[in-house]
């Protein structure tokens, strides 16, 4: 159990890292699996907005399953940018700015995990809009400079 746990560790530590990993098999599934999980995080963000703009709508469960499974799937979407040659809608600069990208990907998951937080305790819409708030900046800016329009 002791080995294959450090194995597990090892294998979430080499998940995370950005940086072009040429031993590891990449393919275009990589793109794929990239928009999915971006495309569930646009509908997870619509359902979330939804309810801080209608205050009345707010199910603090409900929103919470949304912030958690934002949160859940930073531990991997990153893992799928690794091979510059699988460019999908991204730009260059993925890789040719790769810590400025890594920048905005820390950015993000510390926006998703302040928001899964938030959601944790919330009583009201008004407990979350805030850290939504911060969490649909990161998509932006990131979009901004790292996908092509
Ligand atoms: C650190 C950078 C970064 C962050 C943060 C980020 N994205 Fe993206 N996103 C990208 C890049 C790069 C692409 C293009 C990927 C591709 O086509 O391979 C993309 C693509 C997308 C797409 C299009 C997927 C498709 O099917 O073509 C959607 C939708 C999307 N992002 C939504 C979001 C939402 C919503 C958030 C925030 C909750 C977010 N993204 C946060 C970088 C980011």
């Amino acid at each position: 159990m002791k080995s294959f746990s450090k194995v597990v560790a090892a294998f979430a530590i080499s998940a995370l890292a950005l940086t072009a990993c040429s031993s590891k098999t990449q393919t275009a599934d990589d793109i794929k699996a990239r928009q999915d999980i971006m495309q569930d995080w646009r509908i997870s963000s619509d359902i979330m907005k939804g309810m801080t703009e209608k205050p009345e709508t707010f199910d603090a469960a409900a929103f919470k399953e949304q912030a958690d499974s934002i949160k859940a799937s930073t531990d991997h979407v990153w893992s799928h940018f690794a091979d510059a040659a699988n460019k999908g809608k991204a730009q260059d600069a993925v890789w040719s700015d790769a810590a400025g990208f890594k920048a905005k990907a820390d950015e993000f998951n510390a926006a998703a995990t302040a928001l899964s937080d938030a959601a944790a305790n919330a009583q009201s819409a008004n407990d979350v809009s805030a850290p939504l708030g911060k969490l649909g900046e990161s998509c932006g800016s990131c979009h901004k400079a790292y996908k092509q329009p």
